[in-house]
């Protein structure tokens, strides 16, 4: 009888001893958050961002695969207002002017996935990206593009970023809707949209096989 009591005693242990493990388990992934397949010694995050949606967007990018966030900034401001912005822009696309960048990248050859994340402009990939993909060499990296806008699409915006990075792997993009600088609504990414937005992320660097 006593040996009895022993031994259910002892099973009753032993399934709390497992419990406990599994939970423990459960915790550490939960804690340790999705693996990434990539080196984030050898992942660069490029963006560009007036109104700091897609500055949000990398931050979480970051955070789920790590890498070097770099904000890419200009030799001369874009003008305050918006309509003179948009003029700007559009004369900078028929010209195909690009400005000149600040920024300035150290030793593009350690990376090999690099991010680079941007608004819609004028239906097109803004003029500050096509003088980043204009002045540094990509090729035989991986290039991953994601964007905001205010709600038109990414216009020919992804498939600039091919034509001048014709060397490189350019693997599918994310993209999301932003603020409406237009209408006065400049800043959208918190709350239940960053929720929204992280979830998606998560799903699209799944998708391309970045993280587990
Ligand atoms: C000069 C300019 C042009 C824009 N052109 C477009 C456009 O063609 N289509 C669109 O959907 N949104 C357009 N937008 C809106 C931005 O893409 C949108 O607000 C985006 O989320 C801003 O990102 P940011 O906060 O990172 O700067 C434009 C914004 C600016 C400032």
């Amino acid at each position: 009888m006593v040996n009895k009591k022993n031994w259910i005693k002892q099973i009753a242990f032993l399934i709390f001893m497992l419990s406990v493990s599994c939970t423990h388990t459960q915790q550490n992934e939960i804690h340790t958050g999705i693996h990434s397949n990539t080196n984030p010694e050898r992942t660069l995050i490029v963006y560009l961002s007036r109104t700091n949606n897609t500055k949000v967007v990398a931050q979480i990018i970051q955070k789920n695969i790590g890498g070097t966030l770099v904000a890419l900034e200009l030799e001369n401001h874009y003008p305050e207002d918006y309509q003179a912005t948009v003029e700007q822009v559009s004369n900078e696309n028929e010209t195909g002017y690009l400005p000149p960048l600040k920024t300035k990248i150290d030793s593009i050859q350690k990376y090999d996935v690099v991010f680079i994340g941007f608004p819609t402009w004028g239906m097109q990939l803004p003029p500050p990206m096509k003088s980043f993909l204009n002045e540094y060499d990509l090729s035989g990296k991986k290039i991953i593009p994601f964007n905001t806008n205010a709600g038109y699409g990414i216009g020919s915006s992804f498939q600039t970023v091919k034509e001048l990075c014709p060397n490189s792997n350019v693997l599918e993009g994310y993209s999301t809707k932003g603020g409406i600088e237009r209408d006065g609504i400049l800043f959208v990414m918190e709350g239940d949209k960053e929720i929204q937005v992280q979830a998606e992320v998560i799903k699209w660097l799944q998708k391309i096989n970045l993280i587990k």
